[in-house]
């Protein structure tokens, strides 16, 4: 990994603004979900905006004006065709470069880096930009307690070019895995191929995010943990020598339980939730940045990376802290 970078769209929005909407409380946001707000794309910005600023950034942390390849992890494409990472490549100023979205959910930022190594392992590109964005408040049922609290907007975004295994900013091998017969647990059921929805309005369709949270608290939590541990293990790394472990920010209490469940404390195990919220696919570059220039990620950090999502799937890796990389934001 050669530069992070990442980008918070302006507006925040308060757990008293989601509050004078629906019935919840800034108490019941804050303890059961870690969350004190997070940040909302205007009307009219899209996720194609908001992956451009990430991308840009971590273009300039590298020091590069051109990358072989653009992958943009998303849930929340501009539209469902064409794919999204063209109009990025485009708005980056890379007219012509191979570009194409991964979406994996959650996860989609580990899927897309280890897609990303693969081409850079196999010599097919030198650098590709890896990006994370989501603009959730386009998919969320405002009216929705269940959901409405939780997502947040954002993008972060990662260059990545070849080297060696051994040297700082190496990414150590993915443990990663897929179980179909939970999609109904975080989808929008309407709209796609199974359930078209034509026309510009169809009465009764649903178009928003739903979610069984009892449900995908509880494999989040179990997945994580085996695939955090498999990484490690596959990385030759014992879990007490982590120096940090860097969840997908889905709830704080989930980030917590698996921090506990594989024995590493909580001052090693960075967040930013509170401010952000769950910004999926964005989520762990965007914490990356955020730990990084804040100083809590330093130089040889042995960090490892662990994500779940809609899917469900997952993800892990493995990532020592480069000496040379100043993250934008
Ligand atoms: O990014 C992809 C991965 N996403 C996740 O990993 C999210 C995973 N799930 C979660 O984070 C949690 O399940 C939620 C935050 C979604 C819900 O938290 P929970 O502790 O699992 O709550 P619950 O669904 O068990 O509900 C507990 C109580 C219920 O009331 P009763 O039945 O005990 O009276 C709910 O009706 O809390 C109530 N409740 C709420 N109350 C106030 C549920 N949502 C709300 C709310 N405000 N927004």
């Amino acid at each position: 990994m050669i530069g992070l970078g990442a980008w918070l769209p302006p507006r925040h929005v308060t757990n008293a603004e989601i509050c004078s909407r629906l019935d919840t409380s800034d108490e019941w946001i804050r303890t059961r979900i870690g969350i004190a707000g997070r940040h909302a794309a205007e009307p009219g910005t899209a996720t194609s905006d908001l992956a451009v600023e990430a991308g840009l950034l971590a273009m300039k942390s590298a020091g590069v004006e051109h990358v072989d390849a653009v992958v943009l992890a998303t849930a929340t494409p501009d539209h469902h065709i064409p794919g999204t990472a063209p109009t990025v490549a485009h708005g980056l100023g890379l007219p012509e470069v191979p570009a194409f979205d991964v979406t994996a959910g959650c996860s989609g930022f580990l899927y897309g880096t280890a897609l990303a190594a693969g081409l850079l392992h196999a010599g097919t590109c030198r650098t590709v930009l890896v990006v994370g964005a989501e603009a959730m408040a386009s998919a969320v049922d405002p009216d929705d307690r269940a959901t409405a609290p939780i997502f947040g907007d954002g993008a972060g975004a990662a260059v990545l070019a070849a080297g060696r295994p051994d040297e700082p900013g190496a990414l150590g091998p993915i443990a990663w895995g897929s179980d179909g017969s939970h999609a109904a647990d975080l989808w929008i059921p309407d709209g796609g191929s199974r359930r078209p929805v034509h026309g510009t309005a169809e009465a009764g369709a649903d178009r928003c995010i739903r979610m069984q949270g009892k449900e995908v608290f509880r494999h989040a939590v179990r997945r994580m943990c085996q695939a955090a541990q498999e990484a490690a293990t596959a990385a030759g790394w014992v879990l007490r020598d982590v120096d940090r472990l860097v969840v997908h920010q889905a709830n704080a209490r989930i980030s917590a339980t698996v921090a506990d469940t594989l024995g590493i404390p909580a001052e090693r195990v960075p967040s930013n939730i509170d401010r952000v919220g769950n910004t999926s696919a964005a989520s762990i570059p965007l914490l990356l940045a955020h730990a990084a220039t804040g100083g809590d990620l330093i130089a040889g950090h042995r960090v490892l990376l662990a994500a779940f999502g809609g899917g469900f799937t997952w993800a892990a890796t493995t990532l020592v802290w480069p000496d040379d990389v100043e993250a934008l934001v």
